[in-house]
């Protein structure tokens, strides 16, 4: 399969339904899904190809959530591309939740994994709570919380 060739832009109402039904067919997190904070990654056919969005929280913590590339389309660079195009557009700190298994695919953009409680927001650590608890009777994959300082 040739590489795709697309560009990303800023989410229009228009691309609400698109994002709601890529985040519950990859299966990830469906809650706050305002099309007002999102990226979306377009293909030179006009084709939607992926999403992303920064999440803002109430103790104040900005969270990289919702990346998510239609299955055809993967491994082609296009979640590097619109976490990029994120990063460049906001202010560190930037907080994400993923499973351990990306921790590395992250890493490529300068974020670190936190591992003590008292250095996360208080979202950030709520999240963590329940999942440890959950992890430890092995119902979900490790969660972890990682960090981007800029670079
Ligand atoms: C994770 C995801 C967004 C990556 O999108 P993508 O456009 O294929 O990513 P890129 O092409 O920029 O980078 C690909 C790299 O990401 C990493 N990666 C992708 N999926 C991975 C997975 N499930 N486990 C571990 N690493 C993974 C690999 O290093 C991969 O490198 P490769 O192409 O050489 O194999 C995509 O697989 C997806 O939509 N997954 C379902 C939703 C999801 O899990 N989102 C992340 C929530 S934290």
């Amino acid at each position: 399969m040739s590489k795709a060739s697309y560009f990303i832009r800023k989410a229009t109402k228009q691309d609400a339904a698109f994002i709601w039904q890529l985040i519950w067919r990859v299966g990830i997190n469906p809650l706050g899904l305002d099309w007002r904070r999102f990226v979306v990654a377009v293909h030179e056919h006009g084709v939607r190809i992926g999403c992303a969005q920064v999440k803002s929280h109430k103790d104040g913590s900005l969270e990289l959530a919702s990346v998510a590339v239609v299955p055809l389309y993967r491994h082609q660079g296009v979640a590097e591309t619109m976490i990029r195009e994120i990063l460049k557009d906001h202010n560190p700190p930037i907080y994400l939740t993923c499973r351990g298994s990306l921790v590395s695919f992250y890493e490529r953009f300068g974020f670190s994994e936190l591992f003590e409680l008292e250095t996360m927001p208080a979202y950030f650590r709520r999240v963590k709570r329940v999942f440890t608890w959950l992890e430890k009777r092995k119902w979900v994959e490790r969660l972890a919380v990682m960090v981007w300082n800029g670079e």
